[in-house]
């Protein structure tokens, strides 16, 4: 996700954008990097640095050998996608003459491409990211163009017109002493406008690039938003500019912040929980993007196994913890459907201590947000010892699990920092989707045509989580209704049992309210001798259009919980009359594939649990007892 901060104005620029990279350090910590124009007039060059890891370890390369002092300057802190959190792969990038530095936040989609055709004209790439691509292609355009004042960010949209992708770019040329040039593609770019004001009296103005305000809070709190796929220039005399990619003049938005720095950096909610909750459309649309081709296949080119290893799989396991784990039991309807390759799933803690069945033949997909679970860093370790073949799904670049993993697919969520996993349970989510869908690709379509529906909804289900997050007003004032329950039930059948796991496992462990998830079908058999007057019941109601009438089966549980006292909430999808009768509150979700269903109808749970516990007084982003990776078994 990474956070990006750009200055002109008459401070010092390595100070501001320091400062704001420390504000932004939430957005991405795999390593930092500044660079700086000096320099009289136009006679100038760059000055950079850059370092893995946390902002600190930029700040001691910094003290130790020190950038000259600028007044425009551009600075990146983090999240690896394409390139480990390495030194090299560090951003500022550099084009190949060293004029151009460029800072990028995004995806570019087609960057293979373009660095094939940049290393045929001999240019030699320094890193293995995505973005250096656009600092060559600066430099190349910039040189291809008269001189003249609009040069700048008329290159900025030659490039622009090439790339695919998401994209929040931001560079610095040592031609420009004045100018700094930035664009927008699906990735975020405001602009801060504020003024200093010398000894003297003397004002004079600035102008700040960030990836969101918590970049320049702490100078100015007027901004403007740039529209998509736009490109603005920020110049100390001319000021302000903004055009579309084909150079047509564009009027931002302007608002003034008032939120403090604290709730700038939540994106002013109250919890990094919400706010990531409310990321989920990009977090899951990023997380599908340039893994789709136009013709409907699967392009995971960093699934690094053949074609042969995956055709002679015959047997799957998902193993991981908590949230991860309920992801791999989804992924188990979706694998065993679209490839009929039986899939176990299993809590990693338990895996290698009941000796199971592995050999060569067998695909290990580990499932884990930060990479670091040490259960599930055994549980790997255990398979490879047994000679399987291990995907890692992972949300953090370079951690352990990917490293010693045979292959890794990457979720895009950016960092997570709330302890409750949100945008990191969706997206491995729909990682294990590519991942079924892609071995049924290279092992022979059976349903073909369903496959090919299945891609184009996958390429809705950003839009779908929209819809559903436009809709939690009323399931907020439900949560407050529930903060004093005692007990909360979840039922679901088919994918919808797992999704009942999850928003039990969310309830407990914000709410710390007793909460149970049971498959809908399991109740007689027990549970419903929990039922009491007024307990309240979540039930995940599946499609009326999934297979074999599960959803009778579910509206016919609803209706005995009720018939015991339960007060029923049931998440429905939208035009399902038939749980009406029977359901105290109904959360509407819009209609969705029953494979893909999940991704609807776990947002409603997530959002009521967090509701629950700040009603009750918790602290929703640090539990009590609890922590965002688990490194001891
Ligand atoms: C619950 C939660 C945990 C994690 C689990 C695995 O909200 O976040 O249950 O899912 O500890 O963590 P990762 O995915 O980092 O391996």
């Amino acid at each position: 996700m990474c956070g990006i901060v750009g200055y002109v104005g008459p401070q010092d620029a390595l100070d501001v954008v320091l400062e704001g990279l420390r504000r932004l350090e939430y957005r991405g910590y795999d390593s930092a990097g500044v660079a700086v124009r000096v320099g009289d007039g136009a006679a100038g060059e760059l000055a950079s640095a850059k370092k893995a890891g946390k902002l600190a370890n930029l700040e001691k390369v910094l003290a130790d050998s020190p950038l000259p002092a600028s007044t425009i300057g551009i600075g990146h802190t983090r999240w690896a996608t394409h390139g480990g959190p390495t030194d090299r792969n560090a951003h500022p990038h550099l084009s190949a003459d060293g004029r151009v530095a460029v800072i990028h936040n995004g995806i570019i989609e087609n960057f293979a491409a373009l660095r094939a055709r940049c290393e045929k004209r001999g240019i030699e790439f320094a890193s293995d990211t995505d973005t250096e691509v656009a600092a060559h292609l600066l430099a190349e355009a910039y040189d291809e163009l008269p001189a003249g004042p609009d040069r700048f960010a008329e290159a900025m949209r030659v490039v622009c017109r090439r790339l695919e992708g998401a994209f929040t770019l931001v560079a610095t040329h040592a031609d420009e002493p004045d100018t700094l040039v930035a664009a927008r593609r699906n990735s975020p770019l405001v602009v801060g406008i504020g003024e200093t004001v010398d000894r003297n009296g003397t004002t004079t103005p600035e102008y700040f690039l960030g990836s969101d305000v918590a970049a320049f809070i702490a100078h100015t709190r007027e901004a403007r938003e740039l529209g998509q796929d736009q490109v603005v220039e920020i110049d100390r005399v001319r000021g302000l500019t903004v055009t579309d990619f084909a150079g047509a003049p564009a009027e931002p938005k302007a608002y003034t912040v008032d939120w403090d720095a604290a709730a700038a950096e939540k994106g002013g909610y109250d919890w990094f929980m919400l706010k990531e909750i409310a990321e989920q459309p990009r977090a899951v649309a990023d997380t599908l993007l340039g893994r789709l081709s136009e013709t409907g296949q699967l392009v995971l080119d960093e699934v690094r196994l053949s074609d042969q290893d995956l055709r002679d799989i015959d047997k799957v396991f998902v193993v991981a913890c908590g949230t991860a784990y309920h992801a791999g039991l989804i992924a188990k309807y979706a694998i065993e459907h679209w490839t009929r390759i039986p899939v176990e799933v299993e809590v990693a803690s338990e895996f290698r201590y009941r000796d199971p069945v592995l050999d060569r033949s067998t695909l290990v997909i580990v499932i884990s947000q930060s990479g670091e679970t040490m259960d599930t860093l055994m549980a790997l370790r255990h398979a490879k010892e047994q000679k399987a073949r291990v995907l890692a799904i992972c949300n953090a670049n370079g951690s352990t699990i990917p490293r010693e993993s045979d292959a890794v697919l990457y979720t895009h969520a950016g960092p997570e920092v709330a302890v409750a996993s949100t945008k990191g349970f969706l997206t491995q989510v729909v990682a294990c989707y590519l991942v079924g869908l892609f071995l049924a690709q290279v092992r022979g379509i059976k349903y073909e045509d369903e496959v090919a529906a299945i891609v184009e909804d996958l390429r809705g289900l950003p839009e779908q989580v929209a819809r559903v997050l436009e809709q939690m007003e009323p399931v907020r004032a439900l949560g407050r209704s529930l903060a004093d329950a005692g007990t909360i039930l979840f039922l679901g059948r088919h994918v919808g049992f797992p999704v009942a796991l999850e928003g039990a496992l969310k309830l407990k462990e914000l709410a710390y309210i007793h909460a149970e998830g049971f498959a809908a079908g399991e109740l007689k058999h027990g549970p419903i001798a929990l039922i009491e007057e007024g307990t309240p019941v979540v039930v995940v109601v599946p499609s009326p259009r999934s297979r074999e009438s599960v959803h009778g089966k579910v509206v016919s549980n609803i209706q005995e919980v009720r018939a015991r006292g339960a007060r029923t909430i049931v998440i429905a999808e939208e035009g399902d009359e038939d749980v009406v009768p029977y359901a105290d509150h109904i959360i509407r979700v819009p209609r969705t594939p029953t494979l893909l269903a999940p991704v609807v109808t776990t947002v409603p749970l997530q959002v009521l649990a967090c509701e629950i516990a700040d009603t009750r007084g918790y602290d929703v982003d640090q539990p009590r007892n609890l922590a965002k990776s688990v490194t001891v078994e």
